[in-house]
């Protein structure tokens, strides 16, 4: 697929089928996302990949509630995705590396320190990789908050305090095309959006 096809061609996808994700297909989805930027060369990002039913189940329960399953229409269906990927953001590996003779001069010594938290950004381009990589393998899949129970669910996945999960990505083969009503708004105006040279 050409470039700025896959690009254009990529959107958020909020039903899917139970139809596994072929194991070939998901490991290069997953490498895709390794292959992201780090500042520092840190790769402080881990991914918590959930594919088995057990383990899926177990995530929506404590990601999503009885009631909101009933009611909403936009992503019924969303929890058949055979994958759900949790991308993890770990600070600690970045205040380690940037304690390393090459990076102390700029003294970022807590977490505080940053004016903008690296652990974040590159845990968001990996994730951004792994979206770009899912369209480019004909699947679909959704970038979502976790609003609820996150200390449960890195306790029920053993995953260690200090990582923190920026969000879910479900992946799997889309079902119906129905929008959130956010993906309704209009895409604003280039013209508006980016600036040459000047702000204003
Ligand atoms: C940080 C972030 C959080 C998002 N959270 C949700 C979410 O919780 N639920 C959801 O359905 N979509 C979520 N989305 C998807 C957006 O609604 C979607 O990207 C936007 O409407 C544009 O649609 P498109 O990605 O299909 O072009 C999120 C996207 C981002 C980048």
């Amino acid at each position: 697929m050409e470039y700025y096809e896959l690009l254009a061609k990529r959107r958020m996808y909020r039903h899917f089928s139970r139809q596994p994700v072929p194991d070939p297909v998901l490991k290069r989805i997953l490498e895709a996302a390794t292959r992201g930027p780090s500042a520092g060369f840190t790769q402080g990002f881990d991914f918590l990949v959930l594919n088995q039913r057990p383990a899926l189940d177990k995530f929506w329960e404590l990601a999503i509630t009885e009631d909101w399953k009933e009611k909403t229409t936009s992503h019924q269906g969303l929890w058949n995705a055979p994958v759900v990927v949790l991308p993890l953001a770990n600070p600690d590996a970045y205040l380690s590396r940037y304690s390393e003779k090459d990076k102390s001069y700029a003294n970022l010594v807590t977490e505080r320190d940053w004016p903008i938290p690296f652990w974040f950004i590159d845990t968001a381009f990996a994730t951004m990789l792994m979206l770009n990589s899912v369209v480019n393998e004909n699947l679909g899949a959704l970038f979502f908050g976790l609003f609820r129970n996150v200390d449960l669910i890195k306790n029920a996945f053993r995953i260690p305090d200090t990582f923190h999960p920026i969000g879910a990505v479900a992946i799997g083969f889309p079902t119906s095309d129905t929008k959130s009503s956010s993906a309704k708004r209009p895409r604003r105006e280039q013209s508006s959006q980016i600036h040459f040279n000047t702000f204003s």
